[in-house]
C-alpha cells in the first residue's frame, strides 16, 4: 500500500505528513514529530509508557496505526505545561516524590488527566482503575496515587496535602 497524507491536530497544533500505512501513532510521534515524551516500553500495548489522549481518551500509542486517527485531536505531555508552568497533575507529581526514575510518568500523567477531565472528585479507586493499564516499574504506586489525588484537590481548588496516605495497595 502507498504512503498516504496524515492530518492530526498535536497539542493544539495542525500537522500533516506523509505516512506509510501501519507506522504508529508512536513512530509518528517520536520519530517524525520529534515528540519523545511518550516512552517505548514493550512495544505490545501492555506497560502504559506510550499512553497519549487521542480525542480525550487514553490510548497505548504503540498499537494505534497513524492513519486510523486522521483527523484527531492527540495530546501528550509536551502539551500539559500551559505556557511554561507544570499543571496542577505535573506539580502534584513533584510534590509527592512521584516521578521516581521517571519512566512511566509521562503515561501515568497523561491518564491522570483524562481521568480528572472527566471526574473531578475521583476516589482511590477511580485512580487505581485509571492506573491499571500503566507500568511502574519502580513498584511505587503509592506516591503516584497520593499525587493524582491531590492533583484532584488542587484543580477543585481545595489546598494541596502532599504525602496525605493511600489506604489498601495499587496492583496493576
Ligand atoms: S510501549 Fe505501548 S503499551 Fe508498552
Ligand atoms: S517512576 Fe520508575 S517506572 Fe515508574
Amino acid at each position: 500500500m502507498s504512503s498516504q497524507i496524515v492530518s492530526l491536530v498535536v497539542n493544539g497544533e495542525p500537522r500533516e505528513f506523509i505516512a506509510r500505512p501501519g507506522t504508529t501513532l508512536l513512530a509518528t510521534l517520536r520519530d517524525s514529530l520529534g515528540l519523545t515524551s511518550a516512552k517505548r516500553g514493550c512495544s505490545q500495548g501492555s506497560c502504559g509508557t506510550c499512553t497519549v489522549l487521542v480525542d480525550d481518551r487514553p490510548v497505548t500509542a504503540c498499537l494505534v496505526a497513524v492513519e486510523t486517527v486522521s483527523g484527531c485531536s492527540v495530546r501528550t505531555l509536551e502539551g500539559v505545561a500551559v505556557g511554561g508552568d507544570l499543571d496542577e497533575v505535573q506539580s502534584a507529581f513533584v510534590d509527592n516524590f512521584a516521578t521516581q526514575c521517571g519512566f512511566c510518568t509521562a503515561g501515568m500523567i497523561m491518564v491522570a488527566e483524562a481521568l480528572l477531565d472527566r471526574d473531578p472528585d475521583p476516589s482511590q479507586e477511580d485512580v487505581a482503575e485509571a492506573i491499571s493499564g500503566n507500568v511502574c516499574r519502580c513498584t511505587g504506586y503509592q506516591p503516584i496515587m497520593i499525587a493524582i489525588l491531590d492533583a484532584a484537590r488542587r484543580r477543585r481548588g481545595e489546598s494541596a496535602e502532599p504525602g496525605q496516605p493511600v489506604e489498601g495497595t495499587v496492583a496493576r
